[in-house]
């Protein structure tokens, strides 16, 4: 079999897992978090920088490579791998969250989410067929199914709408695909009404994907609203798939989530955030560009084993991120990157010997969080 899950340990006290998805470029760790390359590269960083992160499965994106450099000219690259270099597993997320996002929704249909190009302003018709049409040329080892994301809050009826729709558009996705190295991923939507999630979940569930998504997240709700969902979707999922929260998050929510049973992640805040000369360490939060950093020598994060903290200074890092350079952000999403891996790693081992509640515990006093 081409993908394979196996779970190794399943946490009797929190229902957190700890398993290994097996894909055509390799195993995926789980808990696992997702570095974001959008546009086929994960923003500032090489390969190699990317791979000693400890990321082992990296993200691309449907509507930025489909628009450009467009997914024939992806193909003739040799596809997603090839094109980055990253040989590693690949998945890509569908379109459906980017249009939404970027707020180019022109029309929705129960044919097509109609939408404008960010690049060029054309009008372009992506279809739940076209989405998976343009991940089989990228090639990647995951391709999701085109959703209907609703912002929130929405009235229940538009909210249901979307979720029902959502469930056809997946089984679309399913029919049309025609690779079999290429995992597909349900995604349950529902917004914040517990019975549509769990309604969407099972009939998500009586199709034969092989890892579940949860989508409609972090999209403005509470920490605790997000958390409540999830609790109430993760059981209603097949327990031999992988299940992946999208787009989440901050640290504290990749831990509050694993003990709701999610195993897999991806979010632009390490790198965004790094971009922006904001970094994540074991003692909280750190703003670089601080005046209070201008002439500490000390690292980063002395517990850090990036290139970051090993071979520069707080001082230095500051100086680069005043003087507009380049290598700061570079080196700050380098740093966070690991940073997040280091967690995720933490966290695997705490299910291993049964001490993740003593884990999080832990983190959340490092972070400051009560
Ligand atoms: N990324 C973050 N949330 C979502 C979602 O709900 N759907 C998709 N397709 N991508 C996402
Ligand atoms: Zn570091």
């Amino acid at each position: 079999m081409t993908f394979r899950f196996q779970l190794h340990h399943t946490d009797t006290a929190t229902g957190a897992r700890r398993g290994t998805f097996t894909t055509p470029h390799g195993p995926v760790e789980t808990p696992g978090f997702m570095p974001v390359g959008t546009q086929g590269t994960v923003k500032g960083l090489t390969i190699d920088h990317v791979a000693s992160t400890g990321a082992h499965m990296i993200l691309g994106n449907t509507y930025h490579l489909g628009l450009r450099p467009g997914h024939e000219t992806v193909r003739a690259l040799g596809g997603l791998h090839a094109m980055s270099g990253w040989e590693g597993p690949i998945l890509t997320d569908s379109g459906g969250f980017q249009v939404f996002s970027l707020k180019g929704i022109n029309k929705i249909s129960e044919h097509s989410v109609v939408f404008r190009s960010h690049i060029d302003g054309a009008l372009i018709d992506l279809t739940p067929e076209h989405s998976i049409e343009i991940q089989e040329s990228l090639g990647s080892d995951v391709a999701m199914v085109l959703d209907h994301v609703v912002a929130l809050p929405a009235e229940r009826d538009d909210v249901q709408q979307a979720m029902e729709r959502s469930i056809r558009w997946a089984k679309r996705c399913l029919e049309y695909a025609s690779r079999d190295d290429q995992a597909k991923f349900a995604i349950v939507q529902g917004g914040l009404d517990v019975d549509l999630r769990v309604q969407c979940a099972r009939d998500l569930a009586s199709m034969n994907f092989e890892g579940y998504a949860v989508g409609g997240l972090s999209v403005g709700e509470t920490p605790d609203e997000m958390y409540r969902i999830t609790a109430a979707t993760t059981p209603e999922l097949p327990a031999d798939k992988p299940r992946y929260l999208m787009g989440v998050g901050r640290p504290i929510d990749l831990l509050e989530s694993i003990v709701r049973g999610i195993d897999l992640f991806d979010c632009v805040m390490p790198t965004r955030n790094g971009r922006n000369g904001f970094a994540f360490t074991d003692s909280g939060p750190i703003k670089i560009r601080n005046a209070k950093h201008k002439t500490d020598t000390s690292p980063l994060d002395a517990s850090c084993d990036c290139l970051a903290c090993t071979r520069h200074s707080r001082g230095y890092l500051r100086h680069l991120f005043i003087a507009g350079e380049m290598l700061g952000p570079t080196l700050l999403s380098l740093h966070n990157l690991t940073y997040y891996q280091k967690v995720m790693r933490g966290a695997r081992e705490a299910i291993r010997a049964g001490t993740l509640v003593e884990y999080i515990a832990t983190k959340k006093n490092q972070w400051g969080i009560t």
